[in-house]
């Protein structure tokens, strides 16, 4: 695609698709990572004169006006991170939103309601996109934690502009993203973590194929552990995927893929329980659940990481409780100590390696969970498609 460099914004109003789905709590704003991360598109975007129409979804209100899923509390925040006028109107292509639109001067935002409280944003509707379209002059999406959805505001618009243009964290997304697909720095090591399976399975098909070091970490691993006919207790697996899992792992051992399932783990009968109590992956009691990774696997993950490549997504156990973040942490601060190319992607590593204080370390923290995860995967991203038909 094109870049936004490449496009004259002064005087014209530009559509600008951001990724401002953030996670709110009481009314405010709970983590403003994508925020600051679009900041920057917003600041330029300003100070070149344009009238920055920034639209994003938040949430899923599956298409009515829901409250708790206002962008208003986001307003403040970009205002705030990008050092522009940020006006927010409650309403996404109708008249208020016009109203707005026209009124506001070169330098200044105009931020839209949810893109998300019309059910014709995820229906990619032709006529709400024309309807958006014809708030502006330009397009740019910036939204790459969206550019795996095919709606109005990330493919549909596309069509209705002459002159459309790539946001400068989408290009460093694909760029830093690509270095993981293509042609990655030797060993590519992947960490694969979280709690399913599910939504992961071409993403892991993918990436088992390409990797030297495949880590499965986090409820993930049970299933694969279960495959190998680990008794896992009453940890949470997906029985539906044991049989893939024992094809994923049959792939990598046929490709020379070293594998990595944790050998030690940390078990409690329930989430709610105060510690846990750390065995050997043979000896979990049946009774038992495992909710993070034990010491023994985090020396064996660290001593993978030190060089090459490595792209870690999801958490190796039930981080957001105290007695189960060890393993979490400490894999995300040996990626912060490593030596290679290091992309986290998706917002619970995110928050973890935030959490260990070693963001700034990380070569690559992405803003997107499923997309990057999808980009891995080999897939076209439909946001990506739209800029260059
Ligand atoms: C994300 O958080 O992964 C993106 O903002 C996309 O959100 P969605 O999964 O609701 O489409």
């Amino acid at each position: 695609p094109r870049t936004m460099d490449e496009l004259a914004v002064s005087g014209r109003r530009v559509l600008l698709r951001l990724d401002l789905n953030v996670p709110l709590k009481d009314g405010q704003v709970a983590d403003d990572t994508r925020i600051r991360a679009a900041a920057p598109t917003v600041r330029a975007l300003a100070e070149r004169g344009a009238v920055v129409v920034a639209c994003s979804h938040l949430g899923r209100p599956k298409g009515k006006p829901e409250p708790r899923y206002s962008l208003a509390p986001v307003a403040p925040v970009l205002a705030e991170r990008s050092g522009c006028p940020v006006l927010f109107v409650e309403d996404v292509v109708g008249e208020k939103a016009k109203a707005a639109v026209g009124e506001a001067k070169p330098g200044q935002v105009v931020l839209l309601e949810n893109l998300r409280f019309d059910p014709r944003e995820e229906a990619n509707d032709p006529e709400f996109a024309r309807a958006l379209a014809s708030l502006a002059d330009v397009y740019v999406n910036d939204a790459f934690g969206a550019a795996h959805r095919a709606h109005a505001s990330t493919a549909g618009v596309a069509q209705f502009f002459a002159e459309k243009a790539a946001g400068p964290l989408m290009l460093a997304e694909l760029a830093a993203l690509s270095k993981v697909k293509d042609n990655p720095q030797r060993p590519l090591v992947v960490i694969a973590g979280g709690a399913k399976i599910s939504g992961k399975l071409e993403t892991l098909q993918a990436l088992s194929q390409k990797a030297d070091v495949l880590c499965l970490v986090g409820g993930l691993a049970n299933t694969f552990l279960l495959a190998q006919g680990v008794s896992v207790g009453r940890s949470l697996v997906e029985p539906d995927l044991v049989e893939l899992a024992r094809q994923i792992l049959e792939q990598a051992h046929a490709r020379g893929t070293q594998v990595v399932l944790p050998v030690d783990v940390v078990v409690a009968e329930n989430l709610e329980a105060a510690e846990g109590q750390v065995v050997p992956v043979s000896t979990v009691p049946a009774n038992a659940m495992i909710l993070d990774v034990g010491p023994q696997t985090v020396k064996l993950i660290a001593s993978k990481v030190g060089k090459g490549t490595v792209f870690w997504n999801g958490p190796a156990g039930v981080f957001e409780k105290p007695a189960f973040a060890a393993g979490t942490l400490a894999i995300a601060r040996a990626l912060g100590e490593s030596q290679a190319f290091t992309v986290v992607g998706g917002g619970e590593s995110v928050e973890a390696v935030q959490l260990a204080g070693v963001a700034a370390r990380i070569s690559h923290v992405s803003t997107g969970g499923g997309a990057s995860l999808e980009y891995l995967a080999g897939a076209t991203l439909p946001g990506v498609a739209a800029l260059e038909a």
